[in-house]
Protein backbone atom coordinates (compact mmCIF):
# COMPACT_ATOMS: atom_id res chain seq x y z
CA UNK A 1 0.00 0.00 0.00
CA UNK A 2 1.43 3.24 -0.71
CA UNK A 3 2.85 5.60 1.81
CA UNK A 4 -0.35 8.12 3.55
CA UNK A 5 -3.00 5.94 1.51
CA UNK A 6 -6.26 6.90 3.66
CA UNK A 7 -7.29 3.36 3.06
CA UNK A 8 -7.30 0.35 5.24
CA UNK A 9 -6.86 -3.40 4.43
CA UNK A 10 -8.30 -5.67 6.85
CA UNK A 11 -7.49 -9.34 5.83
CA UNK A 12 -9.52 -12.40 7.06
CA UNK A 13 -8.92 -16.10 6.76
CA UNK A 14 -11.38 -17.31 4.03
CA UNK A 15 -14.97 -16.53 2.78
CA UNK A 16 -16.71 -17.01 5.79
CA UNK A 17 -14.94 -14.71 7.54
CA UNK A 18 -15.26 -12.26 5.18
CA UNK A 19 -19.02 -12.46 4.83
CA UNK A 20 -19.15 -12.70 8.56
CA UNK A 21 -17.15 -9.61 8.99
CA UNK A 22 -18.69 -7.63 6.11
CA UNK A 23 -21.97 -8.43 8.25
CA UNK A 24 -20.65 -7.37 11.35
CA UNK A 25 -19.75 -3.53 10.06
CA UNK A 26 -23.00 -3.29 8.09
CA UNK A 27 -25.11 -4.09 11.77
CA UNK A 28 -22.21 -1.67 13.58
CA UNK A 29 -22.89 1.09 10.90
CA UNK A 30 -26.64 0.38 11.45
CA UNK A 31 -26.33 0.69 15.03
CA UNK A 32 -24.44 3.71 15.04
CA UNK A 33 -27.26 6.00 13.31
CA UNK A 34 -29.91 5.84 15.51
CA UNK A 35 -32.26 7.75 12.46
CA UNK A 36 -32.85 6.78 8.27
CA UNK A 37 -30.02 4.32 7.62
CA UNK A 38 -28.93 3.98 3.95
CA UNK A 39 -26.52 1.21 2.70
CA UNK A 40 -26.66 1.05 -1.01
CA UNK A 41 -25.86 -2.77 -1.73
CA UNK A 42 -23.32 -4.05 -4.57
CA UNK A 43 -23.96 -6.82 -7.43
CA UNK A 44 -21.74 -9.53 -8.83
CA UNK A 45 -21.02 -12.90 -6.65
CA UNK A 46 -18.72 -11.29 -3.58
CA UNK A 47 -21.60 -9.90 -1.86
CA UNK A 48 -24.27 -12.98 -2.04
CA UNK A 49 -22.23 -14.80 1.28
CA UNK A 50 -22.83 -11.74 3.07
CA UNK A 51 -26.40 -11.21 1.77
CA UNK A 52 -27.33 -14.98 2.93
CA UNK A 53 -25.80 -13.72 6.43
CA UNK A 54 -28.20 -11.49 6.45
CA UNK A 55 -31.77 -13.21 6.25
CA UNK A 56 -30.12 -15.69 9.70
CA UNK A 57 -31.68 -14.72 12.90
CA UNK A 58 -28.94 -13.78 14.36
CA UNK A 59 -28.71 -11.13 11.84
CA UNK A 60 -32.09 -10.33 10.91
CA UNK A 61 -33.16 -9.77 13.93
CA UNK A 62 -30.77 -7.11 14.90
CA UNK A 63 -31.65 -4.92 12.16
CA UNK A 64 -34.08 -2.16 12.49
CA UNK A 65 -35.67 -2.98 9.19
CA UNK A 66 -38.38 0.00 9.74
CA UNK A 67 -35.71 3.01 9.16
CA UNK A 68 -33.12 1.21 6.81
CA UNK A 69 -32.89 2.37 3.31
CA UNK A 70 -31.70 -0.18 0.24
CA UNK A 71 -30.45 1.39 -2.78
CA UNK A 72 -27.84 -0.42 -5.22
CA UNK A 73 -24.31 1.11 -6.54
CA UNK A 74 -24.52 -0.26 -10.32
CA UNK A 75 -27.52 -2.53 -12.43
CA UNK A 76 -27.35 -4.70 -15.05
CA UNK A 77 -29.71 -3.34 -17.89
CA UNK A 78 -32.15 -6.03 -17.81
CA UNK A 79 -35.79 -6.56 -16.39
CA UNK A 80 -36.03 -7.15 -12.63
CA UNK A 81 -36.73 -11.11 -13.01
CA UNK A 82 -33.37 -11.58 -14.43
CA UNK A 83 -30.90 -13.29 -12.30
CA UNK A 84 -28.22 -11.11 -14.24
CA UNK A 85 -30.23 -8.16 -11.98
CA UNK A 86 -28.09 -6.90 -8.88
CA UNK A 87 -31.21 -5.62 -6.81
CA UNK A 88 -33.48 -8.63 -7.98
CA UNK A 89 -30.78 -11.05 -6.28
CA UNK A 90 -30.61 -9.09 -2.87
CA UNK A 91 -33.99 -9.44 -2.90
CA UNK A 92 -34.39 -12.45 -3.63
CA UNK A 93 -31.88 -13.44 -0.62
CA UNK A 94 -33.47 -11.36 2.31
CA UNK A 95 -34.68 -7.78 1.18
CA UNK A 96 -38.26 -8.99 -0.21
CA UNK A 97 -38.57 -11.55 3.16
CA UNK A 98 -37.97 -8.50 5.84
CA UNK A 99 -37.11 -4.75 4.35
CA UNK A 100 -40.59 -3.05 3.72
CA UNK A 101 -41.40 -2.66 0.04
CA UNK A 102 -40.97 1.54 0.68
CA UNK A 103 -37.58 1.04 1.57
CA UNK A 104 -36.16 -0.91 -1.10
CA UNK A 105 -34.82 0.91 -4.01
CA UNK A 106 -34.36 -0.28 -6.88
CA UNK A 107 -32.88 1.29 -10.39
CA UNK A 108 -35.61 1.31 -12.52
CA UNK A 109 -34.62 -1.01 -15.49
CA UNK A 110 -37.85 -0.52 -16.81
CA UNK A 111 -37.31 2.73 -18.70
CA UNK A 112 -36.58 2.96 -21.80
CA UNK A 113 -33.26 3.00 -22.06
CA UNK A 114 -29.77 3.20 -19.35
CA UNK A 115 -29.63 7.14 -19.55
CA UNK A 116 -33.22 7.37 -18.49
CA UNK A 117 -33.03 4.87 -16.05
CA UNK A 118 -30.23 6.77 -14.45
CA UNK A 119 -31.75 10.08 -14.65
CA UNK A 120 -34.42 8.56 -12.81
CA UNK A 121 -32.61 6.93 -10.44
CA UNK A 122 -30.63 10.03 -9.49
CA UNK A 123 -33.92 11.87 -9.41
CA UNK A 124 -34.58 9.42 -6.11
CA UNK A 125 -31.33 10.10 -4.91
CA UNK A 126 -31.88 13.06 -5.19
CA UNK A 127 -35.10 13.35 -2.83
CA UNK A 128 -34.06 10.90 -0.80
CA UNK A 129 -31.04 13.32 -0.16
CA UNK A 130 -33.06 15.87 -0.15
CA UNK A 131 -31.01 18.86 -2.04
CA UNK A 132 -29.11 18.11 -5.73
CA UNK A 133 -25.49 18.79 -4.24
CA UNK A 134 -23.96 16.36 -1.93
CA UNK A 135 -22.45 18.45 0.78
CA UNK A 136 -19.23 16.77 2.63
CA UNK A 137 -20.83 17.55 5.92
CA UNK A 138 -24.07 15.17 5.00
CA UNK A 139 -22.61 12.17 3.33
CA UNK A 140 -25.72 10.26 1.36
CA UNK A 141 -25.11 6.76 2.56
CA UNK A 142 -24.22 5.02 6.12
CA UNK A 143 -22.27 2.73 4.27
CA UNK A 144 -21.60 1.59 0.46
CA UNK A 145 -20.51 -2.11 -0.41
CA UNK A 146 -18.67 -2.97 -3.52
CA UNK A 147 -16.55 -5.16 -5.33
CA UNK A 148 -13.67 -5.30 -8.07
CA UNK A 149 -13.75 -6.65 -11.36
CA UNK A 150 -11.05 -8.51 -13.40
CA UNK A 151 -10.20 -5.45 -15.00
CA UNK A 152 -10.24 -3.39 -11.96
CA UNK A 153 -13.99 -1.96 -12.60
CA UNK A 154 -15.91 -1.08 -9.81
CA UNK A 155 -19.45 -0.81 -9.23
CA UNK A 156 -20.05 -0.40 -13.33
CA UNK A 157 -16.98 2.08 -13.59
CA UNK A 158 -14.56 0.55 -15.96
CA UNK A 159 -11.40 1.55 -17.00
CA UNK A 160 -10.98 4.57 -19.52
CA UNK A 161 -14.78 5.19 -19.66
CA UNK A 162 -16.16 8.66 -19.19
CA UNK A 163 -18.10 7.38 -16.68
CA UNK A 164 -15.36 7.47 -13.90
CA UNK A 165 -14.37 10.96 -15.23
CA UNK A 166 -18.17 12.23 -14.50
CA UNK A 167 -18.24 14.74 -10.97
CA UNK A 168 -21.75 16.21 -12.23
CA UNK A 169 -24.56 13.59 -12.49
CA UNK A 170 -25.50 10.95 -9.45
CA UNK A 171 -26.20 8.22 -11.61
CA UNK A 172 -24.73 7.38 -15.49
CA UNK A 173 -26.10 5.07 -18.12
CA UNK A 174 -22.79 2.95 -19.78
CA UNK A 175 -24.00 1.71 -23.27
CA UNK A 176 -21.96 -1.44 -23.41
CA UNK A 177 -19.66 -3.25 -20.49
CA UNK A 178 -16.27 -3.96 -20.43
CA UNK A 179 -16.94 -7.82 -18.66
CA UNK A 180 -19.25 -10.16 -19.07
CA UNK A 181 -21.78 -10.08 -18.65
CA UNK A 182 -21.81 -7.42 -21.68
CA UNK A 183 -25.55 -6.02 -20.76
CA UNK A 184 -25.26 -1.96 -20.84
CA UNK A 185 -25.31 -0.88 -17.47
CA UNK A 186 -26.50 2.16 -14.86
CA UNK A 187 -24.02 3.28 -12.45
CA UNK A 188 -23.83 5.24 -9.72
CA UNK A 189 -20.53 8.39 -10.29
CA UNK A 190 -17.59 7.74 -7.85
CA UNK A 191 -18.41 11.15 -6.31
CA UNK A 192 -21.91 9.71 -5.13
CA UNK A 193 -20.76 6.43 -4.05
CA UNK A 194 -18.06 8.25 -2.23
CA UNK A 195 -20.57 10.40 -0.48
CA UNK A 196 -21.01 7.77 2.59
CA UNK A 197 -19.35 7.40 6.16
CA UNK A 198 -18.28 3.93 5.28
CA UNK A 199 -17.46 2.18 1.57
CA UNK A 200 -16.56 -1.56 2.26
CA UNK A 201 -15.04 -3.07 -0.45
CA UNK A 202 -14.87 -7.46 -0.32
CA UNK A 203 -12.45 -8.90 -1.98
CA UNK A 204 -12.43 -13.29 -1.87
CA UNK A 205 -10.42 -15.76 -3.45
CA UNK A 206 -7.88 -16.87 -5.50
CA UNK A 207 -9.24 -15.31 -8.81
CA UNK A 208 -8.89 -11.46 -7.12
CA UNK A 209 -4.98 -11.94 -6.39
CA UNK A 210 -3.70 -10.72 -9.90
CA UNK A 211 -6.30 -7.49 -9.65
CA UNK A 212 -5.55 -7.13 -6.16
CA UNK A 213 -1.93 -7.13 -6.56
CA UNK A 214 -2.51 -4.13 -9.44
CA UNK A 215 -4.66 -1.94 -7.30
CA UNK A 216 -2.16 -2.31 -3.93
CA UNK A 217 0.47 -1.12 -6.42
CA UNK A 218 -1.69 1.94 -6.66
CA UNK A 219 -2.62 1.36 -10.39
CA UNK A 220 -4.58 3.78 -11.61
CA UNK A 221 -8.35 1.82 -11.60
CA UNK A 222 -11.64 3.05 -11.03
CA UNK A 223 -11.53 0.97 -7.63
CA UNK A 224 -8.67 2.27 -6.75
CA UNK A 225 -10.28 5.61 -7.66
CA UNK A 226 -13.33 4.99 -5.39
CA UNK A 227 -12.47 6.29 -1.85
CA UNK A 228 -15.08 7.19 0.93
CA UNK A 229 -15.63 10.59 2.26
CA UNK A 230 -15.15 8.84 5.85
CA UNK A 231 -13.82 5.65 5.77
CA UNK A 232 -12.83 3.31 2.78
CA UNK A 233 -11.94 -0.62 4.10
CA UNK A 234 -10.92 -3.31 2.14
CA UNK A 235 -11.58 -6.55 3.57
CA UNK A 236 -9.34 -9.20 1.96
CA UNK A 237 -9.44 -12.94 2.58
CA UNK A 238 -6.10 -15.19 2.36
CA UNK A 239 -6.47 -16.33 -1.22
CA UNK A 240 -6.54 -12.93 -2.88
CA UNK A 241 -3.54 -11.74 -0.95
CA UNK A 242 -0.57 -11.21 -3.19
CA UNK A 243 1.88 -13.98 -2.32
CA UNK A 244 4.71 -11.91 -0.29
CA UNK A 245 1.68 -10.12 1.95
CA UNK A 246 -0.02 -13.66 2.85
CA UNK A 247 0.43 -14.71 6.66
CA UNK A 248 2.38 -18.26 6.83
C1 LIG B 1 -21.68 -5.84 -11.23
C2 LIG B 1 -20.97 -5.24 -10.07
C3 LIG B 1 -19.48 -5.22 -10.18
C4 LIG B 1 -18.94 -6.30 -9.26
C5 LIG B 1 -17.56 -6.72 -9.67
C6 LIG B 1 -17.11 -7.94 -8.90
O1 LIG B 1 -22.81 -5.47 -11.48
O2 LIG B 1 -21.09 -6.72 -11.85
O3 LIG B 1 -21.59 -4.48 -9.19
O4 LIG B 1 -18.85 -4.04 -9.94
O5 LIG B 1 -18.93 -5.87 -7.94
O6 LIG B 1 -17.56 -7.04 -11.03
O7 LIG B 1 -17.95 -9.00 -9.23
P1 LIG B 1 -17.80 -10.42 -8.59
O8 LIG B 1 -18.16 -10.28 -7.17
O9 LIG B 1 -18.80 -11.29 -9.32
O10 LIG B 1 -16.40 -10.85 -8.81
Amino acid sequence: MAAGDPREVITVADPAALAQTAADRVLARIGANSGRVAICLTGGSSPKKLYQLLATETYRSQIPWGRVHWFIGDERFVPADNPLHNMGVARQIFLDRFAPPANIHPIPTGAADPDAAARLYERELQSFYGAEALGPAKPLFDMVLMGVGPDGHTASLFPGYPAVEETRRWVVGVPQAHVEPFVPRVTLTLPVLGSCREMLFEIGGADKRAILTRVLDGENLPANRARSTGETIWLVDQAALPANSRER
